[in-house]
Formats: structure tokens, C-alpha cells, sequence
């Protein structure tokens, strides 16, 4: 109906470097800034840089890459529903629920609001691919913004034809060295965003969070993306490239696929 362009609660469940942070800010957009994006990920890393005594617990559990108790998380969604006014219109739940008893205590709060949830979107990928991702993600932590340490190409096949079949990978360097582009500040990376924090986040994904996307999907709101593109296009070149290749042009297949669940719904 018409509630639905105005506002969404939705949720996005995906692997440690899925691209939950990187697509929120468009959905924002996509409803005018008329619902709230709480990522819980961000709100623990708050704590941690206040250095509250809930952050400390975090940090030491986020560094094994584990997960902080439901009953605090809860809370911590719990109270931004209630409290923060810019959820009025919705939400977008970045990193939360995470566990089963996470999603079935947001349906309760949501039930007794009379309210339940339009859409929980899976962003799927592969887990080898996730790596190089992560790794190299620098961030901006005063805007979220992320950045990427290179760009890089990785060769997949020798075509038939005198043109190389190049699969590239693409990221997003900031324009000077460990620089935001936009304030010129100082970029960093997350403390669990190393190669063995990430194996064991990606094993408490598995786990534990998988199991949130069948909860969804027996409730008939679930729908997966590829969050594949447009990291891997596949791109012919007469030779290997030797800078990057301007990639602002490419369609963010993974938006449109993302975009395409919102104009579904507001046609029936
Ligand atoms: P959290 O902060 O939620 O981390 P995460 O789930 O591991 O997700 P990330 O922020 O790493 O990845 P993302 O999917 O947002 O990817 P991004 O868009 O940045 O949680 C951290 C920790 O907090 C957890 O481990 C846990 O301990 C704790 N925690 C949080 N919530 C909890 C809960 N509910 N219960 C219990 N514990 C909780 O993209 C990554 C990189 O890839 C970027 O560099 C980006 O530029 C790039 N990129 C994105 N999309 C693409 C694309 N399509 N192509 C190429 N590059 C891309």
C-alpha cells in the first residue's frame, strides 16, 4: 500500500563483509531518511571508544570474533525502537538479529506494537571472497565511510580470442594514502578485520546466524541478493590493465536487486 514508500522495518543478514554497511546508507535514501539504520556493530564500537564498561566486554568479544549476549543486544535494539524518534517512520536492522532467541524477542517487541517486519534480506557470498574484502577495508570512523587498501585484478582466463577475459576485482582506494577523501582525515582498521578474526567470524556466522534466515523465510519475508557485484565483473580487455579501471560507471547490480524487493511489494 501507500505506508509502504514511506517507510520499511527491515532487516539485513550477511556474512562479515556482505556489504550490509555499504547498501543501508542507499536504502536510507531510497525512504528519504525517514527510518532510522541501526547497525549494532557500530553501536558496540561506540561503547568500546567511550569505554564504558559494557564496551570493554565487547571489545574482547568482538576481537574472537564471537558475540556479545543476546539479552544486552536486545536491550540495546529494544531501546533505540522505543526511544530514538528518527525509527518513528521504520528501521533498517544492520547486524541484528543475529541469533534465533534475537529475532524471536524483536518480534515480540514488534508484536506488542502491533507492527511486524516487511522485509529481512540475505546479502550471499562466498566466503573466500570476503576475505580480501575485509582485510584491506580501511574506515572513516567519524562518517562510516569505508575505503579499500588497493585495487587489484585477478586474471580468470585466457580468451579464444586475442583479448584477455579479465575477472576484476573491484575496490575502492581513498584518492591519497590512509585519507578520507571528503575531510582528509585519517583512515583505520577495525580491530577484528584481520584474517584470523575474520575465520572465526565467519564460522560464528555459519553457526549462529544462519539460522535467522530460516526463521524468515518460514515467515514468508525473506528474499536473497548476490551481494557478488560489482566486485567480480567480468571485463575484456586488449591488455592487463595498469590503473584502475573506473568502475563508477558499473551498475550496482547488487542495489538493484536490493531496490527491486521495495518496488515489488508497493505493486500489489
Ligand atoms: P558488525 O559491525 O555487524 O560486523 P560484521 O557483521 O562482521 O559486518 P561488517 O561491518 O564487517 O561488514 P558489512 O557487511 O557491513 O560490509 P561492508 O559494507 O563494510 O559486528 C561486529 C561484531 O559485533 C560481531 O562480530 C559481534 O561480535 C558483535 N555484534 C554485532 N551485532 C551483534 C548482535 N546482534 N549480537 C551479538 N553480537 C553482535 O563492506 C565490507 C568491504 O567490502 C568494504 O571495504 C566495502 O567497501 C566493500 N564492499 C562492499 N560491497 C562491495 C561490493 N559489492 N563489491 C566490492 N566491494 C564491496
Amino acid at each position: 500500500g501507500s505506508q509502504q514508500q514511506k517507510g520499511v522495518r527491515m532487516i539485513l543478514i550477511g556474512p562479515p563483509g556482505a556489504g550490509k554497511g555499504t547498501q543501508a546508507p542507499k536504502i536510507l535514501e531510497r525512504f528519504n531518511n525517514c527510518v532510522c539504520h541501526l547497525a549494532t556493530g557500530d553501536m558496540l564500537r561506540e561503547q568500546v571508544t567511550q569505554g564504558t564498561d559494557l564496551g570493554k566486554q565487547a571489545k574482547q568479544i568482538m576481537d574472537q570474533g564471537g558475540l556479545v549476549p543476546d539479552e544486552i543486544m536486545i536491550n540495546m535494539i529494544k531501546d533505540q525502537l522505543e526511544n530514538n524518534s528518527s525509527c518513528r517512520g521504520g528501521f533498517i536492522l544492520d547486524g541484528f538479529p543475529r541469533t534465533t532467541p534475537q529475532a524471536e524477542k524483536l518480534d515480540e517487541m514488534l508484536k506488542s506494537k502491533s507492527q511486524k517486519l516487511d522485509h529481512a534480506v540475505e546479502l550471499k557470498i562466498n566466503d573466500s571472497l570476503l576475505i580480501s574484502r575485509i582485510t584491506g577495508r580501511l574506515i572513516h570512523p567519524a562518517s562510516g565511510r569505508s575505503y579499500h587498501k588497493e585495487f587489484r585484478y585477478v586474471h580468470v582466463n585466457t580468451l579464444l580470442t586475442e583479448e584477455e577475459l579479465i575477472c576484476v576485482v573491484f575496490f575502492s582506494p581513498p584518492k591519497k594514502p590512509m585519507k578520507d577523501d571528503i575531510t582528509g582525515e585519517p583512515l583505520i582498521q577495525r580491530s577484528d578485520d584481520n584474517a584470523e578474526t575474520l575465520k572465526k567470524r565467519l564460522g560464528t556466522y555459519h553457526a549462529q546466524t544462519a539460522a535467522v534466515s530460516g526463521y524468515y523465510r518460514k515467515q514468508g519475508i525473506w528474499c536473497k541478493c548476490s551481494a557478488l557485484e560489482p566486485d567480480v565483473r567480468l571485463l575484456t580487455f586488449s591488455s592487463t590493465p595498469t590503473a584502475p579501471v573506473d568502475a563508477s560507471q558499473a551498475p550496482d547490480v547488487v542495489w538493484s536487486s536490493i531496490s527491486a524487493i521495495f518496488e515489488q511489494k508497493k505493486e500489489k
